[in-house]
Order: structure tokens, then sequence, then C-alpha cells
């Protein structure tokens, strides 16, 4: 399973990719926004500048049209910052219609915003290169959001759709671990997520206690 930040914060960004474990970032308007981010030169160059921190792993830009011809003149656009770059696209009618059209021209897409198995049927079958279903969002109005990654991967296998899952809405390292064992291929994380799956307080105790007797020998 691939590790992604999901994250538009250039510090944690460096952090993740400096610890080894990352394979891509995703990011979406709520998070740039977050950062600060304003107008679209600057948002194209924070783009290129996670590209170019990450160099070998996808990075997910979102499109903010709602109608087909908006979607792929925006999705082009961002798709032409770097070859890394996967365009995020809404789970809607138009959305689904420009995700076919993006695979039919060699353009990669993330499907966002994905609730159910049948959104993730229809993302597949646009040609999404990733499902986004949103975990965490799932959880907050009391469904099981880990019971859709397991669902979905089921009927991908059965179906044998490309499409890749790319558990989304994480907010803690348990959402990590249920997602891993569902068969999400990408889990989509806060920095804290990831850092919070090295934490055992064992392990705390049985350093300290070799580090103690490795005095008596050094
Ligand atoms: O990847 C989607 C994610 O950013 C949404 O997370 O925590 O706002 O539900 P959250």
């Amino acid at each position: 399973m691939k590790f992604f930040l999901d994250t538009a914060n250039l510090a944690q960004i460096k952090e993740a990719n400096d610890f080894g474990v990352l394979d891509g970032v995703t990011t979406n308007p709520s998070l740039m926004a977050k950062e600060g981010i304003k107008g679209q030169e600057a948002v194209f160059s924070h783009y290129k500048t996670i590209c170019e921190i990450v160099k070998n792993g996808d990075i997910s830009a979102e499109v903010v049209s709602t109608d087909f011809d908006g979607i792929v003149a925006e999705g082009k656009k961002l798709a032409a910052i770097h070859p890394n770059i996967v365009v995020k696209v809404p789970m809607i009618k138009d959305g689904v219609k420009a995700m076919k059209w993006f695979s039919d021209n060699g353009i990669r897409t993330n499907c966002t915003l994905v609730f159910s198995a049948g959104q993730a049927i229809l993302a597949a079958k646009a040609g999404a290169k990733y499902v986004s279903p949103f975990i965490g969002r799932i959880d907050d109005s009391g469904w099981d959001g880990t019971q859709l990654i397991e669902q979905i991967s089921r009927i991908y296998t059965i179906q044998g759709f490309e499409t890749e899952i790319l558990a989304a809405s994480i907010r803690n390292p348990l959402h990590i671990i249920k997602c891993a064992e569902m068969g999400a291929d990408v889990c989509t994380c806060p920095l804290d997520s990831i850092l919070g799956l090295l934490k055992h307080p064992l392990t705390d105790i049985g350093l300290a206690k070799f580090l103690e007797d490795a005095k008596k020998f050094s």
C-alpha cells in the first residue's frame, strides 16, 4: 500500500519525504486555502514545488469547474504543470464524462468525493487512475468507512477494474491499518496519522532498557 500525504503544507511534505515513506501527495481546494495560496499562478507554482519535492510520486491537483468543458480545460492546464500531476475530478455527471475524456487522452485522474460502491464503479468505468472514498466523513455520518474500502476492493477484483483504491479522509493510524487490511492500494493521510504508526509504549520501554543495559558494556 502506497502512502500519500493529504496536505498542501510544504514543510510537512518535506518532512514526510525525508522520512522515506512518501509515495505521493493529494491536495484539495480546502487544503490549498488553508496554506493561504491565492490566484491561479500561485496555485500552479505551489503544485510545481510539491512535484519537485516528491520527485517520483503522483500529485493530485483538483479542478474547481463543475461543467464538462470547464473541467477538461482546467484539467489540461493542471496536467501541463508536471508529468506527475494527476487531475482530481469530483464524482458528478460531468466529472465522469470528463474523466473518460482524460483517460482517452492520456491524462490520469483521481475521482474524489466518493461515498458509495456505485460511484466507485462509475469512476472505474470512466478510466480513473485512482478512486477516493472518504473514510473519515463516512464514519462521521455513522457508517463504517473501511467497509466501503473492502466492498470496492472486492468489486474491482471480481470485475478486473484497474483503478486504484485511494483511501482518503483518513483521520488516525487505525484508519491506515484497517485500509491496508481491507485492500486499499493507497492511503492519503495527515502526517500525524503516519507518525502515529510509530507509537507503542512497549517500544519506548524496551528501548530505554536496552540503552540502560548498553551502558554496562560501553
Ligand atoms: O482527501 C480528502 C480529505 O482531504 C478530506 O479529509 O478530513 O476533510 O474529511 P477530511
